[in-house]
């Protein structure tokens, strides 16, 4: 979406916009150095903890990690999409946002919108017509009021309900294509997504339906069939039930992630309005971080079940990252058999809500899921168990909770903090030339990196921190390492040298529809040296150096394997011979 405006008329926007008025014109800004401080406008504090850096045109709160360009606060603060918040900096200062094609994207966003709300109401009204339909969600459990709330509505059988009456034109069965409420068959020719299913839409934080989940009556496969990805719908984004929560909150002391469309719905009926769902995908940190953004408390609700036990694995394993000083991170498990729907249909509010407090903590269920792997009865047990929890800890950012932790840990396995905290760092010392690189010999080298970020991850660091620092090196150097986030870095570096001038924000603008690059706002918003006389030129040569250098000694071993087991070409032995003069 973002092909229809020139790349470089962003990269100049950006370049130009000034962040500290576009964030000052929404909240009260104080000078503070070189940067500007606040309240952060994303979450709940006394104490400012956001800051706005002109520089880098990049705002940053190190209380709940909302990071981002002018582009980024214009879409989460004012909730635009991405073209939306170029037009309107765009306007702000007084320039045409070129389109490479007449079509006007924005316009067309707004076309889908109406059309996926014209949809809901009509299924609504679908319901209210269908016996089979209002009987259905009656023995749910779903009150008139509640499936109101929510816009629960239903899809009717046949193949062309949707595709007759809002599909007229070609433009119009293009918009319909487009949401994914059409599917287009080889021949051309087009029919109904979904057929004779309870219809619940999905929602953005505006309140706009964005996509849907069908339930089917009866047993059919699948049971649920949800809007594929579109323009205006990502699973891994959307958490289903967020609006709906903050219109019925004020406050939002808590927020409970459970499972299924149904889990919300029920809970809502029962008066608990602060259950929100994953879309059928795991929770990612996508979701944490909209979640942490409205409230510091997250409890995951799990049923009791094996399978429920590894769904909360796999939330701890992808919460790690996140977790903060202040934000709690909870899991509550339900009897075997039950989920939140049929609990609190059977059981009442009072007993969900008895369950939800005797949820336990993430470090709690952290350390009895290792605990239960291991013989905590012997010695070899114990370490065995700090074994284990060595990765897990090393994604937890450094701070008051990972200390803690450790400290539990360490009353665990029967060590003192400190005796835990050198064997949990115990790679560490090993540094990054050490390490193997993956890809050259899968079968050995498949030791996963953890501990101190690595030195490709440190020179994207200071690369976005200060991309004029990388003019000067020699992305050549970088030819023969082969490890994770060595093309990041080097298209970054690439970048930076055909387009000199370009800023912190605008490399994080060019990356923002790239799966690797989502990242790297994260990078800036991390810890780099901010004294005057630290150079970044000159540490960035270094990493280049010493990637160079592990290249080669990879390559070297890698060489002399294959020598062993396979024997080496005329070129390898040159090639060889070459290194190892050069080493
Ligand atoms: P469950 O199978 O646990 O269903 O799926 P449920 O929520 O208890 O549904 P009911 O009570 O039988 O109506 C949980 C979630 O996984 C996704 C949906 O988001 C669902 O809410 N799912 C499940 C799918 O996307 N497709 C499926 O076929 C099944
Ligand atoms: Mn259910």
């Amino acid at each position: 979406m973002a092909g229809l405006i020139p790349q470089d008329f962003i990269d100049d926007l950006i370049a130009r916009a000034d962040i500290v008025e576009v964030v000052g014109r929404r909240v009260q800004l104080k000078k503070a150095g070189r940067e500007f401080k606040a309240c952060c406008p994303f979450h709940d504090e006394k104490t400012p903890s956001f800051t706005v850096s002109p520089g880098k045109g990049f705002y940053h709160c190190f209380g709940c990690g909302a990071h981002g360009t002018a582009i980024g606060f214009l879409m989460e603060f004012d909730h635009m999409s991405f073209v939306e918040a170029i037009e309107s900096l765009a306007a702000l200062m007084g320039v045409d946002v070129p389109r490479s094609e007449s079509d006007k994207p924005a316009r067309r966003y707004d076309e889908l919108f109406s059309l996926l709300d014209a949809i809901a109401r009509h299924w609504q009204d679908c319901l209210t017509d269908s016996p089979a339909a209002v009987e259905y969600v009656r023995i749910r459990g779903i009150d008139g009021s509640t499936a109101k709330r929510f816009g629960i509505g239903y899809a009717p059988d046949g193949w062309s309900n949707i595709l007759d009456k809002f599909g007229q034109s070609p433009e119009a069965t293009q918009r319909l294509l487009a949401t994914g409420m059409i599917i287009e068959k080889d021949n051309g020719k087009h029919y109904d997504r979904f057929r004779d299913r309870i219809m619940f839409p999905i929602r953005d934080a505006r309140g706009r339906t964005i996509g849907f989940g069908g339930r089917t009556l009866g047993d059919g496969e699948p049971k649920y069939l949800n809007s594929p990805e579109t323009v205006l719908f990502h699973k891994g984004r959307e958490l289903y039930g967020l609006y709906e929560a903050r219109q019925a909150l004020r406050n939002i002391e808590q927020l409970v992630v459970v499972e299924g469309y149904m889990d919300v719905v029920a809970l809502a009926r029962h008066g608990i309005d602060f259950a929100v769902a994953t879309l059928g995908t795991a929770t990612t940190s996508d979701h944490l971080n909209r979640l942490f953004r409205l409230t510091e408390n997250v409890c995951f609700a799990f049923d009791g079940d094996r399978a429920g036990r590894k769904a909360a694995w796999r939330a701890l394993e992808n919460a790690l990252p996140q977790i903060r000083e202040g934000r709690q991170i909870r899991f509550m498990f339900l009897p075997e058999g039950h989920d939140p729907d049929s609990y609190v249909n059977e059981l009442g509010t009072d007993a969900f809500l008895n369950a939800l407090d005797e949820g336990v903590a993430l470090s709690e269920f952290l350390i009895q899921e290792l605990a239960s792997q291991v013989d905590m009865s012997t010695v070899d047990g114990r370490a065995r168990l700090a074994e284990l929890a060595r990765p897990l800890v090393n994604k937890i950012p450094p701070g008051v909770y990972r200390e803690l932790l450790i400290e539990s840990l360490g009353e665990s396995v029967g060590l003192t903090a400190a005796k835990l905290e050198r064997m949990l760092g115990a790679d560490k010392s090993s540094g990054p030339s050490a390490s193997p690189a993956r890809g050259l010999d899968n079968r050995r080298s498949s030791k996963p990196v953890t501990g101190q970020p690595s030195v490709i991850r440190h020179a994207i660091t200071l690369l976005l921190n200060d991309p004029a620092a990388c003019l000067r090196l020699d992305v050549e150097k970088l030819a023969g390492v082969n490890r994770p986030g060595v093309d990041l870095l080097r298209t970054l570096i690439e970048t930076v040298q055909s387009e000199p001038n370009i800023t912190t924000a605008g490399l994080l603008e060019r990356w923002r529809h790239d799966a690797e690059g989502r990242h790297l706002g994260k990078l800036v918003a991390s810890e780099v040296p901010l004294d005057e006389d630290f150079d970044a030129a000159t540490e960035l040569g270094d990493c280049l150096v010493q990637l160079e250098t592990a290249g080669r000694k990879e390559r070297i071993k890698f060489l002399i394997e294959k020598q062993r087991v396979s024997g080496l070409s005329d070129e390898e032995k040159a090639e060889l011979q070459e290194l190892l003069k050069a080493a």
